[in-house]
């Protein structure tokens, strides 16, 4: 049985009261229970965890048992060298998953170092991004 990581980045906490025009009303922990279907109808066992801080993200990427990791992170999608290097230390693969089209946003927005070692990208389709995302990582670790 495949066993995936969900890892949220910074602000992600506050969905549901964050920019709600942007993001939506959902919650994280509404997020978690439709991850929680998703992955009880895959058949896939997961881990669901968020951090504020860079570096706590990176120990989780470093620490998980998981197969693949499914990876919102946040506005570090676009600083971070660090959780980039971190992912390409762990050599596992990597689902890069927005809530919003940061394509059709901010010019800063649009360059993000996950991309460089993700083996695929889900943006701009809110919360159903993420059952989306969870199905697309079973797929890739059953083949
Ligand atoms: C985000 C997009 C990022 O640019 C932003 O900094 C976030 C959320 C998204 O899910 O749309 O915090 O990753």
């Amino acid at each position: 049985m495949s066993h995936i990581l969900i890892l949220n980045g910074p602000n992600l906490n506050l969905l549901g009261t964050r920019q709600p025009e942007t993001y939506g009303t959902i919650t994280l922990k509404d997020i978690e229970a439709l991850c929680a279907h998703e992955a009880k109808s895959l058949g896939v066992t997961y881990e669901f965890e968020q951090s504020n801080h860079e570096g706590t993200l990176i120990d989780f990427i470093h620490n998980t048992k998981a197969e693949g990791i499914v990876l919102n992170a946040g506005a570090y999608t676009h600083t971070s060298i660090a959780i980039m290097d971190a992912i390409t230390s762990v050599n596992k693969p990597v689902l890069e998953l927005h809530l919003s089209n940061i394509h059709q946003r901010e010019a800063f927005r649009h360059h993000s170092y996950i991309s460089n070692v993700a083996f695929a990208m889900i943006c701009g389709l809110g919360a159903s991004g993420y059952p989306l995302a969870l199905r697309a990582m079973a797929g890739h670790l059953a083949l």
